[in-house]
Parts: structure tokens; C-alpha cells; sequence
């Protein structure tokens, strides 16, 4: 045993994390309290200190107010947090007068605001969830064969501010959206690509590392230079496999063979529209979690929007939140350089893939009957259940000593 220093009867200082939740519109607020809950678990059953500020925002928020979100939260996401958890954004009626979603300037004030630049969609199916290809016939695949990350370039693209409505005499003439693809934005998001498949295990269908790179250069000029770039970035990655595929073959490969896929890098509007897919091949959008990252701040969300529909009636699946939450912990112990957040991270995921694989904690849109705040219950069980284990497996281990 190491001998106590001086000074170690004062109690020891916890690593802290700061996290600013958002939890917006529609059903956003009802799942990023299951996903706070489960998040807050984590760190406390990990020994770790989350400092939290909570504020309203979004559509509805701009009905009642005229803002989109107080003054101080955006200043509190940039100087403040680690990092954001964002429920979802967008109202029916919630319309800004030039015709912009209301709540819009939420998600993209933290998007440019923060240069997000990289938004990344994991699409990983847990046995015990149902995928959501249905049809003539149910198509039954292993749950394994769906393991791969989408990466949507998230600043530039069809959702740079360059757009506008030629009106005359009252009358909308014509419409532009102009898709601004640079060198740098595309660089930037590729390279991370490349390090994620580093970190990965490859494609489950042969295990090879692979990233894929998805456009449309036989019609685009965008696309053109994006494939560009990727192949000069392929060059310093001799380690990983590369491909190109249009992005309208690539949406039928998706279904069609999910398990060559490991990592794939797309422009923005292109990444907004095969993520939606992906979500199929993972049990739909109530489990698909997403992350967008810079180079020193990151917001996490569930790929679902704000689903008025089913708002307030408790039956939102929280699951996109709560995965949501776990990636946000991995995020910020690799900014800390911190096993231990990446561990209470990696705990959320792990009770997550044992609730359901053992039937529990299933909401009515993957095959259960659990509402929201039951399945919040059902991962907060789970999760002690793992911190019991693994305390009492390292307790009966003998301790050994790292070399
Ligand atoms: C998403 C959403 C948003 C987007 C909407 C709400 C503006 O669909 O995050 O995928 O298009 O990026
Ligand atoms: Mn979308």
C-alpha cells in the first residue's frame, strides 16, 4: 500500500465536468431528464463531480418570449460547459417571419457558433432491439451486422447561411440555396473520420478498417473537391481501407449489405438524409444518438427531432438521449485525457445493451411497453447493477501491480 502523504486527511478534490442541458421542444425535455438522471449516475457511481445549468429554448420557447433561448446560454455553452446536451428543437406554428424554423437558431448558433464541424452518427444495432426495415417480409439480419459510424460534415454545405427568395410584387420568383463545400471543411471532417476508424474494429462484416467515402462527384463540383481532399488525407492512413460510393448507391447498400460498412464521411445535406436511414437499421429514431464535435466543444443530441405528436404523453423513447449522454462522457475524458469519464460513458452503453438484450426497458417504437421515464428507471438499474460487479469482481481479484 502506498503510504499517505501529508495533507491526505483533506478530502480529495473530484474531477468535474460541466454540462449545459438544452432541453427544447416537443418531447425533447421529457427524454433529456432520463438522459440527465442517467447521466448524473454515472458520474457519481464513478466517483466524478457534473456541475449542470439547465436552460429553456427553442419554438416554443420563442412563442412565449420572442427568443430562441435566453441571452446567457449560448455565452454559457462557449466559456462555460465541457459540454451540451440538447433534447430537440422545432414547434408546429413556431415559425421565425422569414420563414426559418423557430428554435433553429439553437441548433445552428451552436453548430457555427461553436464550428461543429464533425457530427457524428453512430448506427449500431443491440441484439434485443428490433430493426426497423420492414416490408412484404420481415428481413431478419444479426444484430451484429450493423456497426458503423456515420460522419456528416456539420458547418458548411447546403446549410451554410447562403440562401435566399428573389420576391416581386409579393410574389416568391425564385429560391437559392447555394452548397459552399471548401478545402478546409472538408479536410477537417475527413481527418476525423480516418482517426475514428483508427479507434475502431472494423467493418463486422470482415473486420477490415474502412472509410467510405459518399458523394456525388459524377454531378457535383462540391463533390468533386470533397473527393478530392479525402484521397489526399487517405494517403497519411496507409493502415485503413478507402472507397467511394455515390450517394444514391449508397443508400441501397445501407439496406442492402449494412455490415461493409465501418466508417463513413459525407457533406452535410447528404449526411442529414442517410443518417435518417441509418437510424432504420439500429431500430428506428428513438435509439440513434448523435455527437457534434469541434476542436474544443462538442453538443450531443438524439438524431429524432422534437416529434410534437407524441410530446407529453410520457411514451418518447429516451434511449437517442441517454446513448446521446454516454458519448458526451467518452467525449469529454478524451478532452480530459480521463479514463475515468470515458468509463462511466462506456457504463451507460453497457446497461443499456444488457437492459435490452435481457427484454427490459423497451419503449412501444422497438417492440416494449415501457414509457419514458420506466425506461430511464430500468438503464438506472442496470447501471448500479454493473458498478456492484465490478466493484465486487476487482474486490476478489488480487490486486496486481501495472508494470
Ligand atoms: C438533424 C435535423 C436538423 C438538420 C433539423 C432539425 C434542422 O434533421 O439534426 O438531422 O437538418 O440538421
Ligand atoms: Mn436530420
Amino acid at each position: 500500500m502506498k503510504a499517505k502523504r501529508p495533507g491526505s486527511l483533506k478530502p480529495s478534490t473530484r474531477e468535474t465536468a460541466r454540462v449545459v442541458w438544452l432541453p427544447g421542444d416537443g418531447v425533447g425535455p421529457e427524454v433529456v431528464r432520463e438522459a440527465r438522471r442517467v447521466v448524473e449516475r454515472a458520474a457519481e457511481l464513478a466517483g466524478l463531480e457534473l456541475e449542470s445549468r439547465e436552460y429553456p429554448c427553442g419554438g416554443r420557447y420563442w412563442l412565449q418570449t420572442g427568443k430562441e433561448w435566453p441571452d446567457e446560454a449560448f455565452p454559457a455553452c462557449r466559456d462555460w460547459a465541457d459540454a451540451v446536451l440538447l433534447g430537440a428543437v422545432g414547434w408546429p406554428g413556431a415559425t421565425l417571419p422569414n420563414g426559418d424554423l423557430a428554435g433553429g437558431g439553437v441548433l445552428f448558433g451552436l453548430r457555427f457558433g461553436l464550428d461543429l464541424y464533425a457530427n457524428v452518427r453512430p448506427a449500431k444495432l443491440f441484439p434485443g432491439i428490433p430493426h426497423r426495415v420492414c416490408g412484404a417480409f420481415r428481413v431478419v439480419w444479426p444484430p451484429e451486422s450493423v456497426d458503423m459510424v456515420l460522419i456528416r460534415e456539420n458547418t458548411e454545405g447546403c446549410y451554410a447561411p447562403v440562401h435566399g427568395q428573389l420576391t416581386r410584387g409579393g410574389t416568391s420568383e425564385v429560391a437559392v440555396d447555394s452548397r459552399i463545400i471548401t478545402r478546409k471543411g472538408a479536410e477537417r471532417v475527413i481527418r476525423h473520420a480516418f482517426e475514428l476508424a483508427r479507434e475502431r474494429q472494423g467493418a463486422p462484416g470482415d473486420g477490415k478498417r474502412r472509410v467510405t467515402c459518399i458523394d456525388k462527384a459524377n454531378v457535383m463540383a462540391g463533390c468533386r473537391l470533397f473527393r478530392g481532399v479525402f484521397d489526399e488525407v487517405a494517403l497519411a492512413y496507409p493502415d485503413i481501407a478507402t472507397e467511394h460510393i455515390y450517394v444514391d448507391a449508397f443508400m441501397q447498400a445501407l439496406v442492402r449489405q449494412p455490415e461493409h460498412f465501418d466508417v463513413g464521411v459525407t457533406t452535410n445535406m447528404m449526411g442529414d438524409i442517410a443518417t435518417d436511414l441509418a437510424a432504420v437499421l439500429q431500430g428506428g429514431m428513438g435509439v440513434a444518438p448523435s455527437g457534434e464535435i469541434g476542436d474544443r466543444h462538442a453538443m450531443f443530441e438524439g438524431v429524432h427531432g422534437s416529434a410534437p405528436d407524441i410530446a407529453g404523453k410520457g411514451i418518447a423513447n429516451p434511449l437517442a438521449a441517454i446513448l446521446s449522454g454516454a458519448m458526451m462522457l467518452d467525449w469529454i475524458g478524451c478532452r480530459k485525457g480521463s479514463a475515468a469519464w470515458r468509463g462511466a460513458g462506456a457504463a451507460i452503453e453497457t446497461a443499456v445493451r444488457a437492459m435490452v438484450a435481457a427484454g427490459e426497458g423497451l419503449s412501444p417504437d422497438i417492440g416494449g411497453t415501457e414509457g419514458t421515464s420506466a425506461v430511464g428507471d430500468a438503464v438506472l438499474r442496470r447501471l448500479a447493477g454493473e458498478a456492484r460487479r465490478a466493484s465486487s469482481s476487482s474486490a476478489r481479484r488480487p490486486r496486481r501491480r501495472r508494470a
